[in-house]
């Protein structure tokens, strides 16, 4: 933020005598140190204005955290709660001695993945991957079209390896949608997220649904694990790490599991396990559908609004992958039609949905340039805006930051909350995959938060990247199903 001593610190320097502009050498008139001036309140003003929509303060972290521990003990209570708290139906940590090899599928976003995991020890875990990208049309077909391309991805995959496609595979299969499960390899899907919508398939098995391709396919492959991307994390990182209770995603969507008490899942009705435990896959992308505590702002109900499933995961769409560029895109599209950006100009692929992508986020954050010039590529190389001045670029660049913040504060108030839920004050390892490994300061940004809100406790909060976990930890839940 820029403070009324720096403004004048500036205005000093213009005003020396010695000072002579760049270009012209000539001196720089009273007029246009007025304009300057000007120029520098206005961002000022901007910036300040934007701080006040984007900040969340500590108030607000409480009454976050707060309302998180009133939903989760709805969400264990009532089977069809917006925040849904979903058995996982794993009963048990690793202990290290899973053994095997598994084929690993993994939907969830913009890429397929389909995987040979070999876990070895919980040392030497060597996964081959394959990435499919999955093409737009099938997010929104019918869902036979999307179900079909994963067996021929694996196909594919398999055919590369030369695996035989008729001899038996084990597979755990990761995906990164609301489920109710209903068994550890079986469960139906009630919702889709991050902009899928594929028509028939709500309330059916989407193991079913995958077998019913492969046999299209004639792919010999058993199903031994229907696994959220949450509890994967979590398994994977309990692999090495007994301490680990959380398992956190910050993908293109957002969601977290934890381990709970089997005496705290009241809507529980299966048998007891021996452990007295379950992952809970919270679905928190959820929390809070009724607007009660999130500081939803003009841009975030833009943002739904305009979505697939407006009123629906408002919390994922405040934090994950898919949606940040978007908020900074519509907020900066705000300032351009009140002609406080870009001159008022935007450009045919800015005022496009989605063409601010969560990559640019990233690399406008480090931008520690004096011209700000990766972000001025961004803005004008790769987005067309027709010009930007020092000023717009700076504007730019602090709403990024503010979303940034915002989300990394946001995720944090979860996983304070579940800290709470789980009474894990005294220690706990929280795995956290995806984007935010590339992202800068996320990880430090929601460590000030939880400091904030825990205070000394807050030491004994190992927040830990990680990569990949997801693969890795369905494949060792199918290790542990024993048919
Ligand atoms: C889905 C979750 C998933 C998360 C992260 C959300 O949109 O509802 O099931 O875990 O994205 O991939």
């Amino acid at each position: 933020m820029i403070s009324e001593k720096m403004v004048k610190n500036i205005l000093q320097v213009f005003k020396s005598s010695k000072i002579k502009n760049k270009y012209s050498g000539k001196r720089i008139s009273k007029h246009s140190i007025q304009e300057e001036k000007k120029r520098l309140y206005a961002e000022e003003d901007i910036l300040s204005k934007l701080e006040d929509i984007f900040i969340i303060g500590p108030v607000k972290l409480r009454q976050i955290v707060h309302h998180f521990l009133e939903e989760f003990r709805k969400g264990l209570e009532y089977d069809d709660y917006s925040l849904a708290m979903l058995p996982s139906f794993v009963t048990k940590l690793p202990t290290g001695q899973e053994l095997g090899n598994f084929i690993s599928l993994d939907l969830g976003g913009t890429n397929f993945k389909v995987c040979k995991v070999y876990l070895e020890n919980p040392y030497q875990i060597r996964v081959q991957q394959k990435k499919f990208s999955i093409p737009e049309t099938a997010k929104n077909a019918d869902g036979e079209r999307l179900f079909d391309f994963m067996a021929d991805s694996v196909e594919s995959f398999l055919k590369d390896r030369n695996i035989n496609k008729e001899k038996e595979q084990e597979l755990g299969f990761t995906f990164s949608f609301p489920v109710r499960q209903t068994g550890i390899n079986s469960g139906e899907l009630y919702l889709w997220s991050k902009e899928f919508n594929c028509s028939n398939t709500k309330g059916k098995d989407v193991v079913m649904m995958l077998n019913e391709a492969f046999k299209r396919n004639k792919i010999n492959i058993k199903v031994k694990a229907l696994v959220n991307d949450t509890v994967g994390i979590l398994m994977a990182s309990a692999y090495s790490d007994p301490q680990t209770f959380i398992g956190v995603v910050l993908g293109e969507g957002t969601n977290a599991a934890y381990v709970e008490k089997i005496e705290n899942i009241a809507k529980w009705k299966g048998p007891q396990p021996e452990s007295g435990k379950m992952i809970i896959n919270t679905e928190w992308g959820s929390f809070d559908e009724e607007k009660l505590v999130l500081p939803i702002n003009k841009f975030d109900e833009l943002l739904d609004q305009n979505s697939l499933d407006p009123g629906k995961h408002v919390f994922e769409k405040m934090i994950s992958g898919f949606y940040l560029g978007e908020i900074v895109r519509l907020t900066c599209l705000y300032l351009i039609n009140k002609k406080l950006l870009f001159k008022g100009q935007s450009s045919i692929i800015f005022n496009k949905p989605n063409s601010f992508d969560i990559q640019y986020l990233s690399r406008i954050e480090r931008d520690y340039s004096i011209e700000l010039s990766d972000t001025k590529l961004i803005l004008q190389d790769l987005l067309l805006i027709p010009s930007t001045t020092l000023s717009d670029r700076r504007i730019v660049r602090r709403i990024v930051e503010l979303v940034g913040i915002r989300s990394a504060r946001l995720t944090a108030c979860g996983v304070v909350a579940l800290l709470n839920q789980m009474n894990k004050l005294d220690g706990c390892t929280v795995a956290v995959d995806n984007f935010i490994n590339d992202y800068p300061h996320f990880i430090n940004r929601m460590r000030d938060a939880i400091h904030e809100l825990l205070g000394s406790f807050s030491e004994n909060v190992n927040l830990i990247h990680t990569k990949d976990g997801s693969s890795v930890g369905t494949s060792i839940i199918a290790s542990m199903v024993n048919e």
